[in-house]
C-alpha cells in the first residue's frame, strides 16, 4: 500500500494538509480513502461532471477533492448533519480557492435530496458519493439514481464494510449494505463495478 500511494498518490498541497489534519481528529476512520478520492476525482474530470452531490462530508476530504475536479462554475451540493466535522475542513477548501464551489447543507441528507427534487433538478447531477448512514443507504440510492443524468456516476462507499458484509448477523448498518449491494448487482437501470479498493466502493452508472 505504501508502494502504491508513494508511486500513485497525486494531492493537491491543500487536500494533502487537510488529510494530515483529519488524521489528529479521533474519527478518521470516517475519512474516505485517498487513492480512491483520487479515482473518484479522475472518473468525475472524465465524464466532464460539473454538478455533484456528496452525501456525508465529515471534515471534506472528499468535497475538497471534488471541487478541484470541477469547473470553476461548478456546484457542489455538500450534505452533513455535523458542522462542527466541516468547519475542520473550511479554511482549507479557502485555501485551494474552492470554496465558492460548496454549498454545505446542514440537514438530514434525505430532505436535501428531497427539496432538490421538488426543485426540479432531477437528472441534473453528474456524479454522487454516498457516504453517509448507513441505514439510509437504500434510499439515498433511489433518490441520487433520480438526481443523476444518464451517464452520470454514482459511487457507494463502504460496500465491504470491513469484510463484515460476508457475515452480517444482525447488525442493521451491515444488513442495509448488504440489501443495497444485492439490489445494485441486479439493477437493470445501471452498470455497475464493485471495487476492492479502501472499504469497498461500488460505481454505478446510469443508463
Ligand atoms: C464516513 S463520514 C463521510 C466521509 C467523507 N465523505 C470524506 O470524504 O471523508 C459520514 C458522515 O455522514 C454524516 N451523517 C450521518 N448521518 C447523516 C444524515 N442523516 N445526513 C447527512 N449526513 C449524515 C456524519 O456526520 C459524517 O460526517
Amino acid at each position: 500500500m505504501d508502494y502504491v500511494l508513494q508511486n500513485s498518490l497525486r494531492e493537491h498541497p491543500a487536500l494533502k494538509k487537510l488529510r494530515k489534519r483529519t488524521l489528529q481528529d479521533e474519527r478518521y476512520l470516517m475519512m474516505v480513502a485517498c487513492e480512491q478520492a483520487q479515482l473518484m476525482a479522475n472518473l468525475a474530470k472524465l465524464i466532464k461532471a460539473k454538478n455533484v452531490i456528496e452525501i456525508g462530508v465529515y471534515t471534506g476530504y472528499n468535497t475538497l477533492n471534488m471541487a478541484l475536479a470541477i469547473p470553476d462554475d461548478g456546484k457542489i451540493i455538500a450534505c452533513d448533519i455535523n458542522l462542527e466535522f466541516a468547519k475542520i475542513g473550511m479554511p482549507f477548501w479557502k485555501e485551494a480557492g474552492v470554496e465558492h464551489k460548496i454549498d454545505l447543507q446542514i440537514k438530514p441528507a434525505a430532505e436535501t435530496l428531497d427539496e432538490l427534487l421538488e426543485a426540479g433538478k432531477a437528472e441534473s447531477f453528474d456524479f454522487a458519493f454516498i457516504d453517509a448512514d448507513k441505514l439510509n443507504y437504500g434510499v439515498y440510492y433511489e433518490k441520487c439514481l433520480q438526481l443523476i443524468r444518464k451517464g452520470g456516476i454514482i459511487a457507494v462507499d463502504n460496500v465491504l464494510w470491513g469484510g463484515s458484509v460476508l457475515n452480517p448477523g444482525n447488525d442493521p448498518d451491515t444488513l442495509s449494505i448488504v440489501k443495497l449491494n444485492e439490489k445494485i448487482y441486479r439493477d437493470s437501470r445501471v452498470n455497475m463495478n464493485m471495487l476492492t479498493i479502501g472499504d469497498g466502493v461500488t460505481l454505478v452508472f446510469k443508463l
